[in-house]
């Protein structure tokens, strides 16, 4: 399935893995559909861009395996025109990129496309939207980033907030087609604001994989999030 038809009933919840017990990777998986999620979301930290150090291509393959919904890869990775269309060979349908770490962004995303993925940019917490108003056209999506990236279960910065205004009007008044995320801290306090000013794509991490019961947490996001403002 498509994103876009993905979000024909309102903003979907993408629940990140980081927090998962990756000893039991294919379970959690089927847990997830199981519990509703429509895509899942995968962070790829390489020690360098951020702290924190992950997993690669390897297991991005063995969700794949596991996983009948779209994937989300997001790479918080230095140079990440260097392996971003291995991850769309390995079974990626979004390959998510942090501006702050391409040196020419949209040659990243030509390629992604070209490997038939699509490309989504990611800005972190102090990076300005406008950074990423060239590429607007040739991306699939941008993801505003509403903690520092590195880690799951931190507080929701609500600088996020304008960004995602901002670039909603973007859209609106250049009459493009990208589709708006959100990642970090977002939780049934967060979601409804964020969803308001425009997120589509809502990754929740702890707020899915630390509720002990994943469907109830999805329906709940969710609901907050599609509810009339
Ligand atoms: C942070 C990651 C997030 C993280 C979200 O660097 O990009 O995807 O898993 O976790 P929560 O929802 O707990 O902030
Ligand atoms: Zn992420």
């Amino acid at each position: 399935m498509s994103v876009d038809e993905l979000l024909t009933d309102g903003p979907i919840v993408l629940p990140a893995l980081l927090l998962c017990d990756f000893g039991h990777l294919e379970d959690e998986v089927t847990r997830l559909e199981a519990a509703g999620a429509q895509a899942l979301h995968l962070d790829i930290m390489d020690g360098r861009f951020v702290p924190q150090l992950t997993y690669g291509m390897v297991v991005v393959d063995a969700v794949r395996r596991a996983a009948s919904v779209p994937i989300e890869v997001h790479l918080m990775v230095e140079q990440p025109e260097q392996t971003a269309v291995d991850y769309v060979h390995a079974g990626a349908d979004i390959v998510t990129v942090h501006i702050e770490g391409l040196a020419d962004p949209a040659a990243a995303l030509a390629a992604i496309a070209d490997a038939g993925g699509r490309p989504h940019l990611a800005i972190s917490p102090r990076t300005p939207a406008e950074q990423v108003e060239p590429f607007l056209e040739s991306c699939g999506g941008v993801l505003v980033m509403s903690v520092e990236p590195g880690f799951g279960g931190q507080s929701f910065q609500p600088t996020a907030l304008e960004k995602l205004h901002w670039l909603r009007d973007q859209r609106e008044h250049r009459g493009l087609a990208f589709r708006l995320g959100v990642d970090g801290g977002i939780a049934s306090s967060t979601i409804g604001s964020v969803a308001q000013a425009g997120a589509e794509l809502i990754v929740a991490g702890s707020a899915v994989i630390r509720s002990g019961d994943y469907a109830a947490a999805i329906r709940e996001l969710e609901g907050i999030a599609r509810a009339p403002a």
